[in-house]
This record gives C-alpha cells, sequence and structure tokens, in this order.
C-alpha cells in the first residue's frame, strides 16, 4: 500500500572536538553532550545523528596507522579503534535518551563497506526503516572495512552528506568547535566550490587522521554539488539552526 510522503530527515553531525577533550585522550565531554541532546530533543521530524571522535578514536587509528589500511600486523589497532569510537557512542545514545530522544546505536563497522576509503554502502536501506519507525539512528566516525585496503577510517564528515544524499535530505547541520570555518579569525558566512580555494582553512590541533576541516569542506561541496546545502556552527547555535536560521558558515555550490 503505498505511504504519504515522509518528510525529509535531519542529518545532524557533533564533532568529535565538541564532545570530547581533543587534548585529553579518552575524555567525553558530558556537560557539552547533554546540552545538544536537550536540544535535539526538540527536533519532531526524522533525525539521523552522527559523531565524530575527538580524543576517544583518533589517537588509537593513528598509533595503528588503520587509514592506511590493515594486515596481520595492526589488526589489534582495528578493534582498539572500535572499542574507543564504541564508548563515545554508548555515552552519546545514553545522553540523548536522557533528554527523551529515542536514540540507537548504529554502528558503521558492522553496516558500512568502503572501497579506497570511499563509501559504497552506509547502512541507508536500515536506516530508512529505522527512521519510519520513528527510532533515531546514531552513527559514528568508525573504522570500516575496506575492498582496497581491508579497513580504514571511515569520517563521519564521510558518512553526513553520504546519508544526507541517499536518505534525501533536506538540511545537514555540522556541529564544530571552531563554529564554522574561519579565516584570520572570523567565521566566513558562506562557501562555494569557486572561492573554497582562496580560503587559508582552519587546522585543529591534536590528532586527527581524517584531514580535520579540510576535509569536512571536501565533502560539503560534493553534496552541494548535488544540490543539498549544509551548515557548519558552534554547539551554542544548535537551537538557532533547528529554527531555520543560517549560524556559521554554509556550503553552497
Ligand atoms: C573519526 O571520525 C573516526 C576515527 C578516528 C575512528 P570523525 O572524522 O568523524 O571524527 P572528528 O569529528 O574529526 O573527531
Amino acid at each position: 500500500m503505498p505511504s504519504a510522503a515522509q518528510p525529509k530527515p535531519l542529518i545532524i553531525k557533533l564533532g568529535g572536538s565538541v564532545i570530547t577533550d581533543k587534548a585529553s585522550e579518552g575524555v567525553i565531554n558530558t556537560k557539552a553532550l547533554s546540552g545538544l541532546a536537550e536540544v535535539l530533543a526538540s527536533v519532531t521530524g526524522p533525525l539521523v545523528v552522527i559523531h565524530g571522535a575527538g580524543s576517544l578514536g583518533h589517537p588509537e587509528a593513528k598509533r595503528w596507522g588503520i587509514a592506511d589500511g590493515v594486515t596481520a600486523e595492526n589488526a589489534l589497532g582495528v578493534y582498539e579503534t572500535h572499542e574507543a569510537v564504541s564508548r563515545l557512542n554508548r555515552a552519546v545514545v545514553s545522553a540523548l535518551r536522557d533528554a527523551g530522544v529515542n536514540a540507537v546505536s548504529f554502528p558503521p563497522f558492522a553496516s558500512a563497506l568502503t572501497e579506497n576509503r570511499r563509501i559504497v554502502y552506509a547502512g541507508e536501506e536500515q536506516i530508512k526503516e529505522l527512521l519510519l519507525a520513528g527510532l533515531v539512528p546514531v552513527l559514528f566516525g568508525d573504522v570500516a572495512a575496506d575492498r582496497t585496503q581491508g579497513a580504514c577510517i571511515l569520517s563521519g564528515d564521510q558518512i553526513a552528506p553520504y546519508l544526507a544524499a541517499a536518505l534525501g535530505a533536506e538540511r545537514i547541520g555540522f556541529v564544530t568547535a571552531s563554529g564554522g570555518v574561519l579565516q584570520d579569525g572570523l567565521v566566513i558566512p558562506e562557501i562555494s566550490g569557486r572561492t573554497a580555494d582562496s580560503v587559508a582553512f582552519f587546522k585543529a590541533e591534536g590528532a586527527d587522521v581524517t584531514g580535520g576541516m579540510k576535509g569536512k569542506i571536501a565533502e560539503l561541496l560534493l553534496l552541494a554539488e548535488s544540490g543539498i546545502e549544509s551548515q557548519i556552527f558552534a554547539a551554542e547555535d544548535l537551537a538557532a539552526f533547528l529554527s531555520g536560521e543560517n549560524p556559521g558558515t554554509r556550503i553552497t555550490s
């Protein structure tokens, strides 16, 4: 039986630098996390949450060289990295549930497949069903099986635009520590494929195996080319973003 048109999902990526202390390995910023969860509880339509790794996952991935592939030599690093990000995911799901969000863990390690580090599949068929059932899947930057190199580090920054396209999302929001794309200490309100090359990208502190702000912008420009705009903003701007405003930096084609 054909069903009525479903509202387009909203996709939110919580940056690892916001929900962890990026300078202290393994430390979760529970205060920031619960504040964001309270705001996300106001979303009434379909929602997918993706979070980064920050200081749980990046250090392990770097130590074991997981981004460059996996063999018997560094296979233990797959376990250690996935365990670290899974611990953070348990904290994120708990914070969301405590705030009243019907959140469920959706680990990319068990659902995604990449080739040459690019997503071939990220669980979109399962996610569509979960959204129809009123659940909020919570994905994260994780280790993923890779057809070319055994495994790789799959950033939430690649998952978010991929799912936005696969699910037909209307908007995608990135909550970041920088509050947007910075140039000379100021947030650039808009960045497009034409202007990207002239922007001196913010360089994040600490171990980041997935490219920091530059990688994020590259993914969002790809998304903008397919007609879906996105927005990079600070944690305190999440409520404004949800109410339809354009805080931080808007990424357009
Ligand atoms: C990184 O994910 C995943 C691992 C290092 C295992 P992200 O790229 O999404 O994380 P953040 O937001 O930069 O911390």
